[in-house]
């Protein structure tokens, strides 16, 4: 009995410890982005640059990994759309104070007329292919 309660123990402690390093450790990658009849995919492994904080930044000074449609958060309403903090603005706006998706995708495609066409344009880019 003793036994298997210090098994379960360990087993509660080895989890608890182990979930979030899996978690901060692997981001993953065929993410699916909310709100798009064909959904937009997001993979972690191509924007090693940027720092986990730039897209997952503080909410209530603590570090958050949750979906940016979570209720409460970025609304995926269509009536909400031109809201600054939309889901479609954090993602899409040019003109937000933070980075956005879009505004970071601008930067890095510069002048380069064929990586704007894939990082920032809708129909036929890298996002809405
Ligand atoms: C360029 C933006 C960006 C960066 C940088 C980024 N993430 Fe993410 N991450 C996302 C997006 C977008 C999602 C999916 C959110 C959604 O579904 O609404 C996500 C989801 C996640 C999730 C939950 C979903 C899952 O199954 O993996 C974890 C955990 C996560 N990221 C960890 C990290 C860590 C750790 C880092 C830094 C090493 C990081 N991310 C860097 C944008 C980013
Ligand atoms: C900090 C800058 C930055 C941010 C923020 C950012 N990206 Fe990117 N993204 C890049 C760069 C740079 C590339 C080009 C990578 C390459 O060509 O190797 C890229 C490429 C992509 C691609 C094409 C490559 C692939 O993985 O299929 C998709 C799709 C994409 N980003 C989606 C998103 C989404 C969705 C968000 C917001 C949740 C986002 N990105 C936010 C910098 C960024």
């Amino acid at each position: 009995m003793r036994k298997q309660l210090f098994i379960a123990l360990v087993a509660v402690f080895a989890l608890a410890f182990a979930l979030p390093l899996v978690a901060a450790d692997a981001p993953a990658d065929g993410l699916k982005m909310q709100s798009t009849k064909k959904p937009v995919v997001f993979n972690h492994s191509t924007h090693k640059t940027a720092k986990c904080v730039d897209c997952h930044h503080l909410v209530d000074g603590k570090e958050n990994f949750q979906k940016c449609g979570t209720a409460g958060c970025h609304s995926t309403d269509a009536a909400d759309k031109k809201k600054a903090d939309s889901y479609y603005n954090v993602i899409h706006s040019k003109k937000a104070k933070m980075s956005t998706c879009i505004s970071c995708h601008a930067e890095a495609a510069g002048g380069d007329k064929a990586k704007k066409k894939e990082l920032t344009g809708c129909k036929g880019s890298k996002c809405h292919p």
